[in-house]
């Protein structure tokens, strides 16, 4: 389970991250992928230049690799950093072995705590990414990425950082106050949760560096009713911790209710986010 769908609980399930992994993929925003195509081949990096080299942080089972990789040309390095090593494992392990027009495509995996990430070993990176990441981090951790990030030169794509707006269908009058508990829980010890996205906009344009953004929400529909449930039951979770007069106790029962009959749907924003040098 993700923190930012069940922040009672730190572990990220491969279970969880396999059950996100096609929503996410829908979800991520394709517009940015062209700058960041322009970036790489200006560095020589991609079809008819060097591999492109790529640091993926908090990479989970991998499902940024998957997705990103397929989508560049050239040959590709990645370098997959995770603390957890069972999903560093399977990261590595189902890595894409080609890019989009065929080229190899190698991964190392680093057990590494990502805030400890210095300009040394992004030294040679070509774009850092990240995805369902940002929103777990402080903004001490976010500075010192975003120095290292620019340090190395590289661009940095951080998808998938949630924006705390959500919207279930039909309404209920409690969603407002379950949102903002469940916004509030996301924030605890000083974590970013809401606010990362437009912390690491300042962070990054504070140095220099040009920042894109494009929506990437999750449309859950009846046919996301497994994500669906997982994802409400996380949300309510949290929201009752955080602040227990806020779910009103007959609502898990009525939504997870509509949820198995597929009268529920929901629609859960986030941002993707690309910075680039400058220049
Ligand atoms: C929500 S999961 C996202 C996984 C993957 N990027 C995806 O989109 O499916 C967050 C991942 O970040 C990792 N993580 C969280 N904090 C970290 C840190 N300080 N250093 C390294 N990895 C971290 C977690 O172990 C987890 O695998």
């Amino acid at each position: 389970m993700s923190s930012t769908s069940d922040p009672a609980s730190p572990a990220f399930t491969p279970q969880w991250l396999a059950m996100r992994e096609k929503a996410d993929a829908d979800a991520r925003a394709t517009a940015l992928l062209d700058p960041l195509r322009v970036h790489l081949s200006a560095r020589g990096a991609g079809a008819g230049g060097r591999p492109i080299r790529v640091a993926d942080l908090g990479c989970g089972s991998g499902s940024q690799g998957r997705w990103l990789a397929p989508r560049l040309s050239g040959a590709q390095s990645w370098t997959l950093y995770d603390l957890d090593p069972c999903l560093l494992d399977l990261a590595g392990a189902r890595m894409p072995r080609t890019s989009a027009d065929g080229s190899t495509v190698n991964a190392r995996m680093c057990r590494q705590d990502l805030g400890e990430l210095t300009i040394g070993d992004l030294d040679g990176i070509d774009v850092v990414t990240g995805s369902a990441l940002l929103d777990l981090l402080d903004r001490h951790k976010v500075e010192s990425l975003a120095r290292a990030v620019v340090g190395a030169d590289c661009a940095a794509l951080f998808t998938l950082s949630v924006t705390g707006r959500v919207e279930l269908f039909p309404t209920d009058p409690a969603d407002p106050v379950i949102t903002t508990a469940f916004n509030d829980h996301q924030r605890r010890r000083g974590l970013l949760g809401p606010d990362a996205v437009p912390v690491t906009v300042e962070v990054f344009q504070t140095l220099g560096w040009r920042v894109l953004t494009f929506p990437s929400p999750w449309r859950l529909c009846p046919e996301h009713s497994a994500l669906t449930r997982e994802w409400l039951r996380g949300w309510v979770e949290a929201a009752t911790e955080q602040d227990p007069a806020s779910v009103p106790p007959d609502y898990p029962e009525r939504r997870l209710n509509q949820c198995e009959t597929g009268e529920l749907g929901a629609h859960v924003e986030h941002t993707d986010l690309l910075a680039l040098p400058a220049s």
